[in-house]
């Protein structure tokens, strides 16, 4: 059966990024926005874009209550208001990916620091506001909206995935993947979301410091054969 995926934020730079990769794989990706009439346009020309799958636009509760997996892209200055907005839109069964990464900027500081939050990380506050039985899954930190968004190229860089719920994550690696050049790689359970967090933020450094527009994450000595005995 074809995946929904609904991109909360999907107007927005790193949201309309993932849903134009999506939907070129084939998938079908509803746009979420706090506006219908913005969530439709942008919807449009994610779809031109693509070339492919099915894209349309609605607001972040209606996309929600659609959508087997759905993915918050809003800045941490919104991720709480809009998480209460959704949390009564979940369809059973369905998982939340959460791609906040907590920078410094939200409140006023540098783009390449990150403010330290109550629960530990973006993801964990995420979680303490999903509705009980939505199992969170953070990823897709490292994914740039700059490579992203240029659609005839790979994204060179691997998705770490963190989360409490293995089938959650199995089923988030599986669309990560759909992504080329993307591989998903298990990266612990949801507390380790800082780490992933915090290393989106180092990437930015190293943009800025090295006057790129983007760099990405590959992790060596995974492969079959270096399992330590
Ligand atoms: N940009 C990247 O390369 C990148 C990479 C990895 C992770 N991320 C993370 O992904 C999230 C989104 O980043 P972004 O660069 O896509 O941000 P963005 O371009 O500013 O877009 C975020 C979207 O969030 C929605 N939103 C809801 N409440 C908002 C509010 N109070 N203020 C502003 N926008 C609000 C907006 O959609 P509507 O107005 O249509 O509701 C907006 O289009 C952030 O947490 C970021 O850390 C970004």
């Amino acid at each position: 059966m074809q995946q929904v995926v609904a991109v909360v934020g999907g107007t927005g730079a790193e949201g309309s990024g993932l849903a134009v990769r999506f939907a070129k794989a084939g998938l079908r990706v509803l746009i979420g926005s706090r506006n219908l009439d913005r969530a439709q346009a942008v919807a449009s020309e994610i779809a031109a874009q693509a070339g492919a799958g099915e894209v349309i636009g609605h607001t972040n509760p209606d996309a929600v209550s659609k959508a087997a997996i759905v993915i918050l892209t809003v800045p941490l200055s919104a991720q709480v208001d809009i998480l209460k907005s959704i949390r009564t839109s979940f369809l059973s069964g369905a998982i939340l990916v959460d791609a906040t990464v907590p920078l410094e900027i939200a409140v006023g500081g540098r783009l390449s620091r990150t403010v330290s939050l109550w629960d530990g990380s973006a993801a964990q506050q995420a979680a303490r506001l999903a509705p009980a039985g939505v199992p969170v899954v953070a990823t897709f930190h490292a994914l740039s909206a700059e490579a992203l968004k240029r659609i005839d190229q790979l994204v060179d860089c691997d998705a770490l995935i963190c989360g409490d719920n293995p089938e959650a994550k199995a089923t988030v690696s599986e669309i990560a993947e759909t992504i080329p050049g993307v591989r998903a790689i298990d990266a612990g359970p949801l507390d380790s979301a800082r780490f992933l967090e915090s290393s989106a933020a180092l990437l930015i450094a190293l943009n800025l410091r090295h006057k790129v527009k983007h760099c990405g994450l590959r992790i060596t000595g995974l492969g079959p054969g270096e399992v330590y005995p």
